[in-house]
């Protein structure tokens, strides 16, 4: 039997994708496992988002490849993804010894390709990175194993054209699954023992945009929220990632009609200039911004909110990002995600070149995470003495205890039996770590 072995780089969507992927290869009889070494086939599921992504995977290949001439690798080592959608048959120049090559659209072919490069003596590379425009057929299976948070693919693909952005070149056009065969995974998963559904889509918060309209003035990804919401068994709901505008007075208020909705959202707001976001092609203003985090805030009680923002877009000032700063130090983001602005070659921004300083990017940075850490550590502390729920995921990384989570997506560690795995808890915070609470059963 063959051991396969998938590491992956990258978003939940990615992380999805290796799971399907686990999931096709293991009906087909292959072993599929954690750990690299003994593994005779790897497969590393990549990212494209920024170049660091990009180099993380390709040295990662790199060193595969290189212990293979030396005798001792994987006898066969594959790209999947995004990168391998972006960049296809190039990647060979960079690893001409890699085996195979299978873009985000073309994973359940996985299988048949191992099997014809595993069936040759000296097979040549296969590179599959065909765009399909269909969904449900894309979409590998899942395991049986019971999962009690569970990622669920609902929309691919972007249609918007933000100027750093990669992702339309590496997911496709902007195309969203049916409500039916959503709702039928939601059901099957929920039958399974899953508590917690984040639903998926690069964009997912314009869910049914252009393929499904709006009845009775609710937007597709609301009227969607509200069915799952009647799944029994399903607790709670999370969705990621999205976009400001994609925040409309229904979604807004869906914080305050369903109580299976989490009181944590993401929202990327890239910059607190306008003048940036307009280069950007970011279609808000900061005002903007204002008002959602405000009515988020007032909707739902508690809610916390995490963005995405790029330091050093080409023509960034000083003042422009004395704007961003401003913004993120007035809104007091619990989380944010804070990115040195990395060129992309065949995005709509490439030409405006990379004109701020790498010093100065770093600089930048460096003003908002330590914005972000003190924000985080007052936060963290602040939770240690009250009472929150938790829901059990799982056991702990380190072993011994258990692991879960509270709505706002804290991580909490608890000790308990693993009976209580899957179930809702309350918890009184004892301490606080970097990125967890400790906790104990109230
Ligand atoms: N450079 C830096 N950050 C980027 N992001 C997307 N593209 C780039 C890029 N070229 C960031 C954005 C996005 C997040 C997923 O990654 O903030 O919201
Ligand atoms: Fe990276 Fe975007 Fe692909 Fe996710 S969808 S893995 S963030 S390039």
């Amino acid at each position: 039997m063959h051991r396969v072995h998938i590491r992956t780089y990258g978003c939940q969507m990615n992380e999805r994708d290796s799971e399907g992927v686990a999931a096709l290869l293991r009906a087909k009889g292959y072993q599929v496992q954690a750990e690299e070494a003994g593994a005779d086939i790897v497969l590393i599921n990549t990212c494209s988002i920024r170049g660091l992504a990009e180099e993380k995977a390709i040295g990662k290949a790199d060193h595969l490849l290189r212990d293979r001439r030396a005798g001792k690798g994987p006898r066969l080592v594959g790209i999947l993804g995004c990168m391998a959608q972006n960049r296809g048959a190039d990647l060979l120049e960079r690893l001409p010894d890699l085996d195979l090559v299978v873009g985000t659209q073309r994973l359940r072919h996985i299988p048949d390709h191992l099997g014809r490069l595993l069936g040759e003596p000296a097979p040549a590379a296969r590179v599959d990175v065909a765009e399909e425009a269909g969904f449900e057929d894309a979409l590998p299976g899942r395991d049986e194993a019971r999962q009690v948070a569970a990622f669920v693919s609902i929309q691919q693909g972007c249609d918007m054209r933000c100027a750093y952005c990669v992702v339309p070149r590496t997911r496709g056009r902007e195309r969203s699954r049916s409500p039916e065969s959503i709702l039928a995974e939601v059901r099957a998963l929920a039958a399974a023992g899953t508590r917690e559904v984040t639903l998926l889509g690069q964009i997912v918060n314009q869910y049914g945009r252009g393929s499904q309209r709006a009845e009775g003035g609710v937007s597709p990804f609301v009227a969607l929220l509200r069915r799952v919401a009647e799944v029994p068994g399903i607790a709670r709901i999370r969705y990621t990632a999205c976009h400001p505008i994609g925040y409309r007075p229904d979604l807004v208020a869906a914080h305050a009609e369903l109580p299976q909705l989490c009181g944590h959202v993401h929202l990327p707001f890239q910059s607190g200039s306008d003048r940036i976001l307009r280069a950007m092609n970011r279609p808000y203003l900061a005002e903007r911004i204002r008002r959602l985090a405000t009515a988020l805030r007032e909707a739902r009680p508690g809610m916390t909110l995490s963005t995405d923002v790029i330091v050093g877009f080409p023509g960034e000032t000083e003042e422009d990002f004395a704007r961003t700063e401003a913004l993120f130090r007035e809104l007091g983001f619990e989380h944010g995600f804070l990115f040195k602005y990395s060129p992309r070659p065949g995005t709509p921004g490439f030409a405006l070149g990379d004109n701020v300083p790498a010093a100065e990017k770093e600089a930048r940075l460096a003003r908002l995470q330590e914005i972000l850490a003190l924000r985080s550590s007052t936060e963290n502390l602040r939770q240690v003495g009250t009472t929150q729920r938790v829901l059990v995921e799982g056991p702990d990384r380190r072993g011994g205890r258990l692991m879960g989570r509270t709505e706002n997506e804290r991580r909490v560690v608890l000790d308990g039996p693993a009976s209580l795995i899957g179930e809702l808890v309350d918890v009184r915070i004892t301490g606080a770590g970097q990125t967890y609470l400790d906790g104990a059963r109230a």
